[in-house]
C-alpha cells in the first residue's frame, strides 16, 4: 500500500487550486490543509438573536476553552498556516476572560486572527485592550440601521448601546492612528438565491468618516438550526458539492472538531483533540471522508444538518489569479500520487 503523506500543502493559493479540483473530482482524502480554521473560545452567548441557533439551543454542552487546549491548538495551527484563524464560532468570544491573551499569542506566532462580535461587551476598557492585542481583523455583527428591527432581531441587545460601543472603538482607533485591526461591519439581508445586494444608504451613513469595510451577508437558516421559519423549502437535487467540508473546520471549547460552522449541535464530529486526534487527522478522518462521500453522492437527505442547509444554494465566488496557469488537474495529480486509496466508511 502507498504511504499517506504526513505533510499537507499549506501554501494558500495552491490550496485554493487544490480545493477547487478536489470538489470537481469529489475527492475524499485531501492533500492540503484547511484554508480556514475556526477556534470557538466559547459557545456561550449573552444574546439570543432570533436567526441564530442560540435561540434554539439543543443538548450540546456549553463552556469555555482552556488555555492549555488553546496553546496545543496553536502549535498545530502554526504549522498548518491557515489563511486565517477565526477566533469565534457558535458563541460570543468577548465573554472569554482570556480572549486578549489568546489573540496576542496567535498574532505573536504570525497567525492572522479575525473575530466576529456582537459588540455588546465592547466597553472602553475592552476597546483599548483589543486595540493593543495586535488583532488583524474585527467584524461587528451590526445587522441593520433600523433601530427597531435590530432590537427585534438581536434579543437582549440594545441598538444605541452597541452603536455607541462601535463608534467609541472606531474613534479611539482613529485617534491612535492605528491600521490594525481591519474593521468590517456586517449588514444582514434576507436570503435569496442569485440575489445581489449592497449596504443601504442609511447604514453607510452611520459609519461615514471611519476606515471600515462594509460587508453584506445573506441571512440563512443556519442549516435549520435557527428558529426563523421564513426560509424557502429545499430542493437538494442538483446542488453543487458542499464548499465547507473542502475548505474549513471548527474546533469547539471542549476540543471537539466539527465538520461545519453551521452545526453547533455537533451532528458531524470528525475528531476530538482531547482524545488524541489532531487537526490534520480530523481533516481526513473516516467521519469526514464519509461526509464528503455522502454529499458528493447527492445524499444530503441522509445527513443532518446538511439536509436543511441553504448554503448549498448560495452564489459561488470566483477563484483568484495565482497559479491559474498551472492546470489544477496537474497539481492534483502531483500532490495525490502518494495518497493511499481511501476506504469509504459505510453510512
Ligand atoms: C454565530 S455568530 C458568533 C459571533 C458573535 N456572537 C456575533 O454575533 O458576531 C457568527 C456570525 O454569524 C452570523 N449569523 C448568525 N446567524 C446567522 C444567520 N442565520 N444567517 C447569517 N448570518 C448569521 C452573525 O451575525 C455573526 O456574524
Ligand atoms: S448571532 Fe452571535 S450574538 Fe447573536 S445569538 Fe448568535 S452567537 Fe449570540
Amino acid at each position: 500500500m502507498k504511504k499517506i503523506p504526513t505533510t499537507l500543502v499549506t501554501q494558500t493559493e495552491l490550496r485554493r487550486r487544490l480545493c477547487a479540483e478536489a470538489k470537481r473530482r469529489s475527492g475524499l482524502v485531501l492533500p492540503y490543509a484547511p484554508l480556514e480554521i475556526y477556534v470557538d473560545p466559547s459557545n456561550i452567548c449573552d444574546l439570543r438573536c432570533t436567526f441564530c441557533p442560540q435561540s434554539n439551543w439543543g443538548s450540546r454542552e456549553r463552556g469555555f476553552m482552556s488555555m492549555d487546549l488553546y496553546r496545543r491548538i496553536l502549535d498545530e495551527v502554526a504549522i498548518l498556516k491557515p489563511k486565517q484563524l477565526k477566533l469565534f464560532g457558535f458563541g460570543e468570544s468577548l465573554l472569554h476572560r482570556q480572549l486578549i491573551e489568546m489573540i496576542t499569542l496567535a498574532e505573536q506566532r504570525g497567525i492572522s486572527v479575525i473575530i466576529h462580535t456582537n459588540a455588546k461587551r465592547l466597553n472602553e476598557e475592552m476597546a483599548h485592550k483589543l486595540l493593543a492585542s495586535n488583532l488583524s481583523e474585527l467584524c461587528f455583527s451590526f445587522d441593520t440601521a433600523d433601530r427597531e428591527l435590530y432590537n427585534r432581531m438581536r434579543i437582549r441587545s440594545d441598538f444605541d448601546l452597541v452603536l455607541e460601543n462601535i463608534h467609541r472603538f472606531l474613534r479611539i482607533k482613529k485617534e491612535k492612528g492605528l491600521t490594525k485591526p481591519k474593521i468590517f461591519l456586517q449588514e444582514i439581508v434576507p436570503f435569496g438565491p442569485g440575489l445581489l445586494c449592497e449596504n443601504t444608504p442609511a447604514y453607510r451613513q452611520l459609519f461615514e468618516g471611519f476606515d471600515v469595510h462594509l460587508d453584506v451577508r445573506f441571512l440563512h437558516s443556519f442549516a435549520g438550526g435557527s428558529n426563523e421559519s421564513s426560509f424557502p423549502s429545499l430542493n437538494l437535487t442538483g446542488t453543487s458539492p458542499c464548499h465547507e467540508i473542502y475548505h474549513r473546520l471548527v474546533i469547539t471549547f471542549d476540543g471537539k472538531v466539527h465538520a461545519c460552522c453551521l452545526d453547533p449541535e455537533g451532528h458531524n464530529i470528525i475528531g476530538d483533540l482531547q482524545q488524541g486526534d489532531t487537526i490534520t487527522s480530523s481533516w481526513n478522518s473516516p467521519a469526514m471522508q464519509r461526509l464528503r462521500y455522502l454529499t458528493n453522492a447527492g445524499r444530503m437527505a441522509d445527513i443532518l444538518p446538511c439536509n436543511q442547509c441553504h448554503m448549498l444554494h448560495r452564489p459561488q465566488k470566483k477563484s483568484r489569479r495565482f497559479f491559474r496557469k498551472i492546470p489544477a488537474a496537474l497539481l492534483w495529480w502531483w500532490y495525490t500520487k502518494d495518497l493511499a486509496p481511501p476506504t469509504i466508511p459505510s453510512p
